[in-house]
């Protein structure tokens, strides 16, 4: 790999330990991706942020750095809300933990900001590169954005927080960028009435063929909402990265990459529409959550006008992160006076608050993958109105 001058001083510990050890591991995870050298990044996202993942150990290790992050660095959901982490029924003993590792974060210049949707709060451009590590907000960047950021992991990231950099291969590569499969469904005209919930049911499914390959929808005509929904599942039931829809995401619009598309003669899969309605079957549940990834402002506002006047009998968790809460007040307000609670900085599957509930109810085909096997619950998948329905009836 080729380093300049200022990457070979701080490899040779010019800078301190921290920062040597960082350039040690983007150098390494460089090396084995095959990237000729490192470029800059203009913000990153941290994973491995929550107690509940990271434990004890990563604790420590966060302790042991002792440098400031060089770009704008963000975290992602921890396990509780920063502030009222005691009406979550957040365990004294995690909430201490939880504390420890914020404030090692704060010390490395990191931002407090908890969130799996920080392309609403900072500005991401089309290009930019990023080292971002929360799968739906990688997804959201490089498909929706057209951004370029690897799926980094938490010490890859924090690597790239304290350096500035990233090694340049796989998703930072604009020929890395091209599909390899399409995916249609059979029945176009059925999407047409889809909201998030559906566009989750089939990045669910189509996240299981994808696996980590690039794909390229077609027929399909999702908002940003829904196309969030879609990637986002996708990345959890697969590891898909990065996905196009044709004449919809900003890459598959540019006139270089149309011309590579060449969608005719990739491997095309048929998600049948029928396989996405059956995963909407009806169980008893204890508890619904919403805003896995994190609110939009317009997801805030349908929600706040179906539980307008209305009362929930069964526990109703809302995710959105601290800087939308705090913007839509009123917003929020609606919700909370159903009895619904909207937390910051966390969500149901990092913090513990839904381990110990034995069913959920989500409208997201993410949270549909990972309550099960992060949180041992059942999960009932459901459209936004019925999660409403299901909770106040
Ligand atoms: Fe975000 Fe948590 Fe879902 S991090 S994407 S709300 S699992």
């Amino acid at each position: 790999m080729e380093l300049d001058r200022s990457d070979e001083e701080v490899l040779a510990g010019e800078y301190g330990e921290t920062r040597r050890i960082c350039m040690e591991i983007l150098v390494a995870l460089g090396k084995v991706y095959g990237a000729e050298r490192l470029i800059p990044v203009s913000s990153v996202q941290v994973a491995g942020a929550s107690y509940k993942t990271i434990g004890d150990p990563g604790l420590e290790w966060l302790q042991n750095l002792d440098a400031r992050a060089v770009v704008p660095a963000f975290l992602n959901p921890i396990g509780m809300p920063r502030d009222d982490w005691r009406k979550m029924k957040i365990d004294e003993g995690f909430a201490e933990k939880q504390q420890e590792i914020l404030d090692a974060y704060r010390r490395l210049g990191i931002s407090l900001s908890c969130t799996c949707t920080p392309y609403y709060h900072q500005l991401v451009h089309y290009g930019d590169h990023l080292a971002w590590s929360e799968s739906s907000a990688v997804s959201y960047a490089n498909s929706v954005i057209g951004a370029r950021t690897n799926r980094e992991g938490g010490p890859s990231a924090l690597a790239s927080a304290l350096i500035g950099k990233t090694p340049e291969f796989g998703l930072h590569i604009v020929g890395n960028r091209i599909p390899d499969l399409v995916i249609e469904v059979d029945d176009p005209d059925a999407t047409k009435q889809w909201g998030s919930a559906e566009y989750g049911a089939l990045g669910y499914l189509a996240g299981k063929e994808a696996g980590n390959r690039i794909p390229c929808f077609r027929a399909i005509r999702p908002n940003r909402d829904r196309l969030k929904s879609l990637g986002a599942a996708m990345a959890a039931s697969g590891a898909v990265a990065l996905y196009h829809v044709e004449d919809i995401t900003p890459e598959a619009r540019v006139p270089f990459f149309k011309k590579s598309f060449t969608l005719d003669q990739k491997e095309t899969v048929t998600i049948p529409v029928a396989d996405v309605n059956a995963l909407f079957t009806e169980i008893e549940v204890n508890a619904v959550a919403v805003g896995c990834p994190h609110l939009s402002e317009d997801e805030l506002r349908t929600l706040a006008g179906l539980l307008s006047g209305k009362k929930v009998k069964k526990e109703f968790f809302v995710f959105a992160s601290k800087e939308m809460i705090d913007e839509h007040h009123d917003l929020v307000g609606t919700i909370e006076k159903s009895g619904a609670s909207v937390y910051p900085d966390t969500c149901m599957v990092v913090s513990p608050a839904t381990d110990t509930l034995g069913s959920v109810m989500t409208n997201s085909g993410k949270a549909f993958t990972y309550l099960p096997t992060m949180c041992g619950v059942l999960p009932r998948l459901g459209t936004i109105e019925e999660c409403v329905r299901v909770a106040t009836e």
